[in-house]
């Protein structure tokens, strides 16, 4: 079984990376594969309704040659579930990991279709919650089980790697990947525990 992690950063090793690096690392200890695809930091184009991935009915968008739009549907076709991550910006998920997002799924969501999703937002300080829905919203209407965690799947940083001291977000993030893990052996009828595993809470409060 296969997981795509999406960097919706224009930063590649960010603390979004950090974040889906721990994922990662998580999903290997189920013995679950992964792969990180970063957005880049070039021009992402945002869907203009032209229609073409419908006409053609290849599953591809035309603007998929310049950006990794494509490249993540046709990954989608052998892979098991997704997760995408992203850094807030203005209070919402940054417009690049947003335009991959729509157009994947519009011209390619038959690849999508029934496979667990999740979406990660990472922040310096605040609008993660409402950029975190914003991310789950596409999914939920494809058919998309969503994978939560012990809460929701967020952490904290700025300047690249801050997000590693962020204790309780990175615990987060391992909580997330053993909670996909179990989601996808039950869906693949792979012999697993009848709850998901669970660390002990490391909780860390703003004010200390
Ligand atoms: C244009 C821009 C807008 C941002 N807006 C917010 C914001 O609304 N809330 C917040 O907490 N952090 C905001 N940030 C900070 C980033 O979310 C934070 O640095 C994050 O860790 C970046 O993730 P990355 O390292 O994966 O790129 C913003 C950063 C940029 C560049």
């Amino acid at each position: 079984m296969k997981v795509l992690l999406i960097n919706g950063s224009p930063r590649k090793s960010g603390n979004t990376y950090t974040a889906l690096a721990e994922i990662a690392k998580q999903l290997s200890k189920h013995d679950i594969k992964s792969e990180i695809l970063w957005v880049g930091n070039k021009a992402v184009r945002g869907c203009i309704a032209c229609g073409q991935c419908k006409s053609n009915g290849d599953k591809r968008c035309v603007f998929g040659d310049y950006d990794i739009c494509n490249e993540v549907i046709s990954k989608m076709g052998e892979c098991d579930a997704i997760i995408i991550g992203a850094p807030v910006y203005w209070g919402q998920p940054a417009s690049q990991a947003l335009a991959i997002q729509q157009r994947m799924l519009y011209a390619g969501g038959g690849n999508f279709q029934g496979k667990p999703a999740a979406a990660v937002c990472i922040c310096r300080r605040g609008g993660a919650t409402a950029a975190f829905q914003t991310l789950q919203m596409p999914f939920q209407m494809c058919n998309m089980p969503l994978i939560g965690s012990q809460y929701w799947n967020i952490a904290y940083g700025r300047e690249e790697g801050e997000v590693s001291k962020d204790i309780e977000g990175l615990q987060t993030m391992r909580t997330l990947a053993n909670n996909m893990a179990w989601m996808l052996k039950k869906i693949h009828d792979v012999n697993t525990t009848d709850t998901p595993e669970r660390e002990t809470w490391t909780p860390m409060h703003f004010i200390r």
